[in-house]
C-alpha cells in the first residue's frame, strides 16, 4: 500500500502540533520535515530545534529531507532530535556510502535524493546501501509547485533496477504531488509520496489524507 508523508513545511505553525496529530490521525504514515540552509537551497526552513520540539510532542515516523550543503556536519543533530530517516541530497558536499552508513550504524534509515536535473542513474553505486531513495519533482526549496513530468521516467528506471538487482528500496516522490497526478506517479513505481500544499492547504485536510490513501 502507498504511504504517505505529509510535508509540514506547508502546515499553519501557529498550530504545528495540532495539525501534525490531524494529519497522523487521518491515516498519514510519516511526517516529512524538510530543511533548507539558504545556501544548498535559496531558502530557509525548519531545523534542529524545531525537529526536537515537534518529536518530543507528537509520535510519529520523522523523514527528515536535508537540503543542505554540508549534510554531514549535521547527521548526529538530526539523529539526537529525533529523526527517524535521513535523506541527503547526491548533489550535496561529502562521501554518500560513508554518511549514509554512518545513518544506518546509528540505527536510523538512510535515503539519498536527486533534484530534477540530476539523472535516476546517479543513484545506482549506492543502491544496495539504501533503504530510500527521493525522486524530487520540482528544483528543492519551496512548497507549492507544479509537478514535473520528467520525473515520471526516472522512477521507473529505479523500479526496473530495484527488481533486475533484487533490491528492496523504497521510492519516494516529493514536489507538486496532488490527488491530480498521484495515480500516475503510483503506477510510475512510487512507493511514499510527500505532499505539502495539497494536503495542509484542502479545505478538507483528513478527507485528502483518506484519498490519497485510497489510491
Ligand atoms: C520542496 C520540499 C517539498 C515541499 C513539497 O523543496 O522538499 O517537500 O514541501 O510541497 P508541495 O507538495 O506543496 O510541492
Ligand atoms: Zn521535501
Amino acid at each position: 500500500m502507498i504511504k504517505i508523508a505529509p510535508s509540514v513545511l506547508a502546515c499553519d505553525f501557529s498550530r504545528f502540533g495540532d495539525e501534525c496529530r490531524d494529519v497522523l490521525s487521518s491515516g498519514a504514515d510519516w511526517l516529512h520535515f524538510d530543511v533548507m540552509d539558504g545556501v544548498f537551497v535559496p531558502n530557509l526552513s525548519l531545523g534542529i530545534g524545531e525537529l526536537r520540539s515537534i518529536a518530543s510532542a507528537v509520535d510519529a515516523f520523522y523523514d527528515v529531507h536535508l537540503m543542505i550543503a554540508d549534510p554531514g556536519q549535521y547527521l548526529d543533530a538530526f539523529i539526537a532530535a529525533g529523526a527517524d530517516l535521513l535523506n541527503l541530497h547526491i548533489e550535496a558536499s561529502g562521501d554518500m556510502a560513508a554518511l549514509t552508513a554512518h545513518i544506518k550504524k546509528a540505527g536510523k534509515k538512510a535515503a539519498l535524493t536527486i533534484k530534477p536535473a540530476t539523472p535516476a542513474e546517479a543513484f545506482f553505486p549506492y543502491l544496495s546501501c539504501l533503504d530510500m531513495v527521493l525522486v524530487m519533482s520540482v528544483e528543492p526549496g519551496f512548497g507549492g509547485q507544479s509537478f514535473m513530468e520528467s520525473a515520471l521516467p526516472k522512477i521507473a528506471l529505479l523500479a526496473q533496477e530495484r527488481a533486475r538487482r533484487g533490491l528492496d528500496f523504497d521510492i519516494q516522490v516529493d514536489g507538486g504531488i496532488t490527488l491530480g497526478n498521484a495515480a500516475r506517479v503510483i503506477e510510475a513505481g512510487a512507493d511514499i509520496l510527500v505532499a505539502g500544499s495539497a494536503i495542509f492547504g484542502a479545505q478538507d485536510v483528513a478527507g485528502t489524507v483518506q484519498a490519497f490513501k485510497a489510491l
